[in-house]
């Protein structure tokens, strides 16, 4: 069977699931009154580079899933006329152009988690704000960057393309060291006749390295089917007693659904705690036109001083 072109499998979604309700914890002092999801790789924020991600591959909006007290993450994707008007009149176009950009990226609602209990919670509440004919959905987790190997699609464009072909929920997943797994969700799979991609027998969360089925884990890139949504509401507390999209996603695989994980070679940055933000940060300044010259001679001196 061949397998369908990226525009055909870009309708597989159009809304894009972002849960940021989560605390920050890892970034105090910062998170005290920023949103991690507002920290800046460069000068963007993290949310935005999700966004535009969502956007590539097909979503027009993203519903972003908010604590009460957390609106500015959406705050950030409406426009601001009166910053616009000063750097218009200014002359600022290149500011100008970086400011009206996550707006035209893609349109923004939130979805408000009023407790924290879990993923799969997180997920839950942004069910209300689907379109009665959309029958699946994309979760892009903030913490999360996954960038393509060089002249490859999107990561996410791939899942869609998996999905019209074998139907049901795909996933993303990546290598990780046996050691690591107990940070994760982890699959046990089987191979299928294309090489980057695995049927998923089993998906397990955070399971200590002797339990693991498998070394390959869950990056943050979820196409749901909408029976996820059911499948949310029959689970129990699990990992950490959340209630966890993982084990939706393993009761949706019990009850003999589909699932499918694209295997991602890749970059893959995690932005959940400074050490991977760091990286991130270099990975993106060392690529920036205006930035990356000076920060490569700077840290090649650096280095050498260490
Ligand atoms: C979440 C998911 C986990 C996944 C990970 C990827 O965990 O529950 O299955 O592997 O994201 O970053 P968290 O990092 O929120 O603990």
């Amino acid at each position: 069977m061949s397998s369908p072109t990226s525009s055909q499998a870009a309708a597989a979604f159009r809304t894009a699931i972002v849960p940021a309700a989560g605390l920050g914890t890892r970034f105090l002092p910062a998170t005290k009154s920023v949103p991690k999801e507002l920290l800046p790789v460069v000068d963007t924020p993290g949310i935005e580079l999700v966004a535009e991600e969502a956007a590539e591959a097909g979503a027009d909006r993203l519903v972003v899933v908010t604590a009460p007290d957390k609106s500015s993450v959406v705050e950030h994707f409406r426009s601001q006329p009166e910053l616009e008007a000063t750097l218009e009149a200014r002359g600022k176009q290149r500011l100008l152009r970086k400011v009206r950009r996550a707006p035209e990226l893609i349109t923004a609602d939130s979805a408000i988690q009023d407790k924290a209990l879990g993923l799969g919670h997180a997920v839950a509440c942004a069910e209300p704000n689907l379109g009665a004919d959309e029958d699946a959905v994309a979760v892009l987790l903030p913490d999360d960057l996954v960038y393509p190997a060089a002249d490859e699609s999107g990561v996410l464009t791939r899942m869609s393309e998996v999905r019209a072909r074998y139907g049901g929920s795909v996933l993303c997943a990546f290598d990780v060291p046996p050691e690591r797994t107990s940070s994760y969700g982890v699959f046990d799979v089987s191979d299928t006749e294309d090489s980057d991609v695995k049927r998923v027998r089993g998906m397990v969360e955070k399971p200590q390295p002797a339990d693991a089925p498998s070394n390959l884990a869950a990056a943050g890139r979820y196409l749901l089917d909408r029976q996820v949504f059911e499948a949310l509401r029959r689970i129990e507390p699990g990992a950490g007693g959340e209630l966890q999209l993982t084990d939706a996603v393993a009761l949706l695989i019990a009850e003999g659904h589909p699932v499918h994980v694209v295997v991602h070679r890749g970059t893959r940055h995690d932005l959940g705690n400074p050490g991977g933000f760091l990286k991130a940060a270099v990975d993106f300044a060392l690529q920036d036109s205006e930035y990356g010259d000076d920060l490569r001679e700077w840290l090649g001196e650096r280095l050498n001083r260490s």
